[in-house]
């Protein structure tokens, strides 16, 4: 996709959110959390043209796999395209909202590492709450959640949901990016996360 298609994609719909996709340092930073020496299943949300994606599939073994879900019909056509050959890889044209059916549907019984560049301040409260819920819900007992947004409003709601967060800073994209990586089990054995559901 060439650069005035994404921007054309970003003035059409509000949800894609960047005029451009992300950088390799930020695809790479990201990427670090993730360990590509073992057999893994990866969702990703929001994949865009696929910049993440592609880096992924071309780190991860052939026993792996690849869950795509991109709300916006022109970027899934492209993911399809540049997916074509890999059968590793799943595109589904739907919304992060609607992770765990979509997961059902496709017989994916759990995920090691969710993956998401969705703009969660557009999500009203209700919602962003409900996909953290389901998100750590469809994680594998060590899974990771790791996100990034250009700005630091997520930190203190992974806080509440993950009991581990670990934040960094990507000044090299367009914008400066925050990523976090949030463990669905930390060293206290969910005590933190219990505390905060009986509060
Ligand atoms: C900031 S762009 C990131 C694109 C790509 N991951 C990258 O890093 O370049 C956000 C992407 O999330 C998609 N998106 C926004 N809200 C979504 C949702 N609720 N479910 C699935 N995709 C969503 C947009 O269409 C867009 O492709």
């Amino acid at each position: 996709m060439g650069a005035l298609q994404y921007i054309k994609n970003f003035i059409q719909d509000k949800d894609v959110a960047a005029i451009a996709p992300s950088s390799k340092f930020l695809v790479e930073r990201v990427c670090r959390w993730i360990d590509f020496s073992e057999p893994c299943r990866i969702v990703e949300y929001g994949p865009g043209d696929g910049v993440f994606s592609e880096y992924m599939l071309e780190h991860m073994g052939p026993e792996s796999s690849l869950l795509l879900i991109e709300s916006n019909e022109n970027f899934v056509r492209q993911l399809r395209e540049r997916t074509r050959r890999d059968d590793r890889a799943t595109v589904v044209c739907d919304r992060a909202e609607n992770v765990r059916e979509i997961m059902e549907a496709i017989q994916m019984p759990e995920a090691d590492y969710v993956v998401s560049g969705i703009p969660f301040s557009f999500l009203d409260d209700d919602t962003r709450k409900d996909l953290l819920v389901r998100t750590r819900s469809v994680l594998s007992d060590d899974g990771k959640f790791l996100v990034y947004q250009n700005y630091n409003h997520m930190e203190e709601p992974l806080r509440r949901h993950f009991p581990s967060v670990t934040k960094e800073y990507e000044l090299f994209n367009l914008p400066p990016m925050f990523a976090y990586e949030a463990l669905k089990n930390g060293p206290d054995n969910g005590q933190h996360l219990r505390a905060n559901s009986a509060s």
